[in-house]
């Protein structure tokens, strides 16, 4: 592993136990957000680290790279969250379009979109799950984005990574999701979360000689 990447690796661990550390971040033990985390910390751990040996944001076309991933991983899966969000609840609002802009101020074409994200009925009985996901992973594009704004030196853009109504989208969910849910539900979020991150981690471009079927996204 290359010296920016160990950098990166360590980045991201200290800002996540930082963060878990926060009172402010830290829910009940109980909480469905409690149980999301807990269900998907090892899926979020290959993730990360799978994206960071994929692209990183060390230089410009590593940055590029990172936002393509992005965007292919996420074009299906916010397809799936319109169509499957639950009459009186808001999908958490698009980012591929904002990544597209990124995309097009480093002159890079957009990719071409992921597999269809299709987890089956049980997780669209968990639609909130899938959200979370979402919404939760601008916690981690927050820091990412100081990390970007220093090594570009405030040049490159970060229409997605900065994204406030994300985070406005994040802070209205957290009055759900920082309470208990009935074990069915809190079952099916688990299901669609899981899903979200195997359709990420398959999104992510493999460094040759890799073996993803030896990696289990299950904590
Ligand atoms: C690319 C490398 C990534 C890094 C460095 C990273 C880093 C972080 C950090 C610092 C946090 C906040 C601390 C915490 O609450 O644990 C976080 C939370 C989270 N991230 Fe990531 N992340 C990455 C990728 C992703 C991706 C691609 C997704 C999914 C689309 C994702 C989903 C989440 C979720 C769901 C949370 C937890 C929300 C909660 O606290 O309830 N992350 N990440």
């Amino acid at each position: 592993m290359a010296a920016s990447m160990l950098r990166q690796a360590r980045f991201g661990r200290e800002v996540r136990s930082a963060m878990a550390a926060s009172s402010d971040e830290t829910p009940a033990a109980t909480s469905l957000r409690a149980h999301l985390r807990s269900a998907t910390m090892t899926a979020h751990d290959l993730l990360d680290h799978a994206m960071q040996a994929a692209s990183g944001w060390q230089t410009r076309a590593d940055y590029a790279r990172f936002l393509a991933v992005q965007h292919a991983a996420r074009v299906p899966i916010e397809q799936w969250l319109a169509a499957h969000a639950p009459a009186g609840h808001a999908p958490p609002p698009v980012q591929t379009t904002l990544i597209a802009q990124d995309l097009a101020l480093l002159d890079t074409p957009l990719p071409p979109a992921s597999a269809p994200f299709a987890p089956g009925p049980h997780a669209a009985r968990g639609w909130i799950g899938a959200a979370w996901v979402l919404a939760g992973s601008a916690l981690g594009n927050r820091a990412i984005a100081r990390q970007v704004a220093r090594i570009g030196g405030g040049a490159w853009p970060v229409r997605f990574l900065a994204d406030d109504a994300m985070i406005a989208y994040w802070q209205s969910l957290r009055t759900t999701i920082e309470e208990p849910a009935p074990s069915g539900e809190a079952e099916a979020a688990t299901t669609a979360a899981q899903a979200v991150f195997a359709h990420f981690l398959a999104a992510v471009p493999r460094p040759q000689g890799s073996n993803p079927e030896s990696e289990s996204i299950v904590a």
